[in-house]
């Protein structure tokens, strides 16, 4: 037994000492040292041996086996300590930082602005961002062949329906979710809906194919267009956390009548014109209006018993002011200098 077990020993270390691969060493190690490897075999045999022999040779197969685990251990070291042999760690080097994430400006601004309509009770909706034509254009009263589809460039999906129209559409606008939440929910209502917008632009920088909306709409017996400015007075002065200089004039949108465009001034120039502002010193922010009886009507609300208003904007512009940033390309361009300043 005490020759097997010096045999075995010589066998393992002669074998060990050849390896190159420390995968390789750990196979070796499993095969005579693991659970039912051969040495721990050897060992198991031990109890049938009578009581001074388990002595003797229990104390020489511990010896053995510590110094097998030894040599594994140093060889280990050398072969995963790289071409020098070097295993030593030196516990004093500084680390590798882990990075932490953060919310991207865009998601840090559309959640300030959800908390700030949360807290006048407007319930905060989701839609689709492939959507059919129906609700980006039909059910907003802009239908097929009106030139006002030409106010939004639209990504159009290569998969035609089965009268052979092409009826799916990349989302122009956040406003089809108006005739979703009207439909499903019925009035009164008070609803905002942030999300992603795509639109076949040419890229500028003010200019992006893809960018993100912020869209709100309040149903109810007697809302009027004082109800429209007074909000989103609320949500700008929350916003920048100051009273912000607006303008509202008329504007043309086919789902609200009438429409207005609620201009602010530009934060970035001052008002006195730049290349954000093109000049003029204020932007157009928001787009407004009275929901349209006929878009009521396509979202099965009765347009002789209820009123509404529907503004929807730009996050990105918005943000843009916010932060000061004069180029809207910096927001999905992925460039951690730009990002880590939020
Ligand atoms: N959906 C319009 C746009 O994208 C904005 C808008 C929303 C205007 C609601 C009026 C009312 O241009």
């Amino acid at each position: 037994m005490e020759k097997e077990i010096l045999k075995i020993k010589e066998e393992i270390l002669a074998k060990a000492k050849k390896i190159k691969d420390p995968k390789f060493l750990r196979d070796l190690e499993t095969k005579y040292m693991g659970r039912k490897g051969e040495f721990t075999k050897i060992l198991r045999s031990l109890s049938k041996l009578n009581d001074e022999d388990k002595k003797k040779v229990g104390r020489l197969a511990n010896t053995v086996k510590r110094e097998i685990a030894l040599v594994f251990t140093e060889l280990k070291n050398t072969l995963e300590g790289g071409e020098k042999g070097e295993s030593f760690v030196d516990v004093t080097l500084p680390g590798i930082k882990m990075e932490r994430g953060h919310k991207h400006p865009i998601s840090l601004l559309t959640s300030d602005l959800e908390d700030i309509f949360t807290s006048m009770g407007f319930m905060v909706l989701d839609g689709p961002e492939l959507e059919s034509d129906f609700f980006n254009f039909e059910a907003l009263n802009i239908p097929k062949t009106h030139p006002a589809r030409d106010m939004q460039d639209t990504f159009y999906i290569d998969k035609p329906n089965k009268n052979g129209e092409l009826d799916l559409v990349m989302r122009t606008q956040t406003s089809p979710v108006q005739i979703r939440a009207m439909r499903e929910y019925g009035a009164p209502l008070k609803c905002v809906v942030p999300g992603r917008v795509f639109r076949n632009e040419a890229i500028d920088a003010v200019h992006d194919t893809t960018f993100d909306q912020f869209e709100g709409f309040m149903i109810g017996d007697d809302i009027s267009l004082c109800n429209l400015i007074a909000v989103l007075k609320e949500m700008l002065s929350g916003v920048f956390k100051q009273e912000v200089k607006v303008r509202v004039r008329p504007g043309y949108f086919p789902f609200v009548e009438p429409g207005i465009e609620v201009d602010m001034s530009c934060t970035i120039c001052g008002g006195s014109g730049c290349p954000s502002c093109k000049q003029v010193g204020w932007l157009e922010m928001i787009g407004a209006g009275m929901i349209h009886p006929k878009v009521l009507e396509y979202g099965g609300i009765d347009s002789k018993k209820y009123s509404g208003f529907a503004f929807g904007m730009g996050v990105t512009r918005l943000a843009m002011m916010k932060y000061g940033i004069d180029d809207i390309r910096l927001f999905n361009g992925s460039d951690m200098k730009f990002l880590k300043q939020f």
